[in-house]
């Protein structure tokens, strides 16, 4: 069958999946990819980028002397090419880094069809649910508000929907009676930190299979 995802080739510790990892903000799943990456690992962040100069996370990549870099909105462009035009200079970057893989870790913007359809199968996605549950930007709220006991955290290939797409994995996370959107994020985000590089590894090492 053809998916239309087209994964990456199978990387090894000599000849790492060059990744690039996407933010917006802090970036502490990028920090724990990162550590996890000091050990030899069938793949390798080569390229951090942001939407935003200032992200915080991006200091996590430079303090581990990756090439990390801010790239804003266009704003001289007009609106309704604005997003495409964006996309256009994070593409551009990611072929000059020679990049296979394309990690979003906290990136908080929606990507058209435009560039999914030129990453498809090697653009993946963490999302603080379990996914069809509770996408968009406000997951932890949502699952606060709908009064579940259990939610947890998905990564997924990334599709033309929003947070949409083939699952690789979820872990569940309880929700307890006291929990506010902080303190489940903060115990979602714990559990992200193991699920993304397992799933990387496994991404990485052709164990995935659609
Ligand atoms: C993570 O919880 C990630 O799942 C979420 O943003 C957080 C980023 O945290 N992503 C989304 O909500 C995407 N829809 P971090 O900047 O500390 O890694």
């Amino acid at each position: 069958m053809d998916s239309g995802f087209s994964l990456p080739r199978v990387g090894t510790s000599d000849d790492p999946i060059r990744l690039a990892v996407l933010i917006s903000g802090g970036g502490s799943g990028l920090a724990a990819l990162l550590r996890y990456q000091h050990t030899a690992r069938c793949h390798r962040t080569v390229l951090v980028l942001a939407d935003k100069a200032d992200a915080g996370g991006l200091q996590h990549g430079r303090d581990a002397g990756i090439t990390s870099i801010g790239v804003p909105l266009p704003m001289q462009v007009e609106k309704p090419d604005r997003r495409v035009a964006h996309e256009r200079l994070v593409h551009s970057e990611l072929e000059a880094a020679d990049v296979e893989l394309v990690v979003l870790s906290g990136y908080m913007r929606i990507l058209t069809p435009w560039f999914v359809r030129r990453w498809k199968g090697r653009l993946v996605n963490i999302h603080p649910s379990l996914l069809p549950d509770f996408p968009g930007a406000h997951a932890h709220r949502d699952a606060l508000a709908a009064g579940v006991n259990v939610t947890g955290c998905t990564v997924h290939l990334v599709d033309e929907g929003v947070d949409s797409g083939p699952i690789l994995a979820q872990m569940k996370v309880e929700v307890r009676p006291d929990d506010d959107e902080e303190a489940l994020q903060e115990r979602v985000k714990r559990m992200e930190h193991v699920l993304y590089p397992d799933v990387l590894d496994r991404l990485c090492s052709g164990l995935i299979l659609l």
